[in-house]
């Protein structure tokens, strides 16, 4: 086997997919190209403008900001620290290393420091799973922290697995409004910045090679709160998929935002007047925004034999 772009022997990667091989340098060259091809198809943004990255110590995000500022783009990085023990400690150091080492601006938030909580503590006092606690708390404090430090835009690392697994829950219950929304580029709107997953054409095991090809030390331990949730399972179900066929991951997902997308964009649609929070000043249907909510209401525990809804 040789490697495609300048047949050479030497490959460090197989993928399937490609229906090719790859050495290392050319290897790394695929991933920049699928990057940068990803950001242009798309429209997700032009040079100039000012990118903040949410950076979580994973493969997917430091591959993600290292792509991005090789290929010249003007990106700083956003960590947020959400308290859960051990995981949360070794996830901060490792990105305060990476922005170190490639000279990068990180700007961090920290849950316990800034908003008084951490996510168990959400999870207990809310009384549900605290992958709910948490992701309010990104999207708010992402979106809030993209506005205030002027970014045109926020990047995520989500990559090809997490969008085909995602996909693949909502379209197991028809989730019609979630579908609408699924899409590698959400346009800003009034108090929203645009958003945008510029590695939907690159795969986990592919992140995961970038990463220890370039010398990016990241922690590979996922979250303790992930172990055995469904959408780890939906992406074994899909890994079982993509073994017999190779390639339908991708179809999965690119076939969707061809043909089915657009019939959900409706079902997406904002209806309601946003108004803005009455404590945050950040955009909601109700007088206080939901991560306000989550806030006072950790303070406020309810006493014990009450229950939480
Ligand atoms: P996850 O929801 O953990 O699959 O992560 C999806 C994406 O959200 C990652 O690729 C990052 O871009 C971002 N992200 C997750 N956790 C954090 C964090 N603690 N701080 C900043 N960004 C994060
Ligand atoms: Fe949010 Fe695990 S990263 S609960
Ligand atoms: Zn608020």
């Amino acid at each position: 086997m040789r490697c495609r772009r300048c047949r050479s022997p030497e490959i460090v990667i197989e993928l399937r997919r490609h229906n090719a091989a790859f050495c290392r340098d050319c290897f790394l060259h695929h991933c920049r190209e699928q990057v940068r091809r990803t950001i242009e198809d798309f429209e997700m943004f032009h040079a100039g403008e000012r990118i903040i990255v949410a950076v979580s110590g994973g493969k997917d995000s430091l591959g993600l900001w290292d792509l991005l500022l090789d290929l010249d783009y003007d990106a700083d990085g956003l960590y947020l620290g959400l308290g859960i023990g051990d995981y949360s400690s070794a996830s901060a150091t490792t990105t305060r290393a990476f922005a170190q080492r490639r000279g990068a601006k990180l700007v961090e938030i920290d849950l316990p420091g800034d908003h008084g909580f951490d996510i168990p503590t959400a999870a207990a006092v809310t009384r549900r799973v605290p992958c709910s606690a948490c992701g309010l708390s990104k999207r708010h404090l992402f979106n809030a922290a993209a506005q205030q430090g002027g970014y045109a835009v926020l990047a995520t690392g989500h990559n090809l697995d997490d969008e085909a697994a995602v996909l693949f829950g909502n379209v197991l219950r028809w989730e019609r409004e979630y579908l609408g929304r699924q899409l590698p580029v959400l346009a800003a709107t009034p108090g929203f910045v645009r958003k945008v997953k510029p590695l939907v054409r690159l795969g986990e095991r592919e992140m995961a090679a970038y990463c220890i090809l370039t010398g990016i030390d990241y922690i590979v331990e996922e979250c303790p709160n992930a172990v055995g949730n469904k959408h780890l399972g939906y992406k074994e179900a899909l890994n079982a998929i993509e073994e017999q066929s190779p390639g339908a991951k991708n179809a999965f997902y690119f076939g969707f935002l061809a043909r089915a997308s657009p019939l959900f964009r409706d079902d997406a649609a904002i209806r309601d007047e946003l108004e803005s929070c009455s404590s945050c000043g950040s955009p909601t249907t109700g007088d206080v925004c939901a991560f306000c909510k989550l806030v006072t209401r950790v303070a406020n525990p309810a006493p014990a034999g009450e229950v939480g809804g």
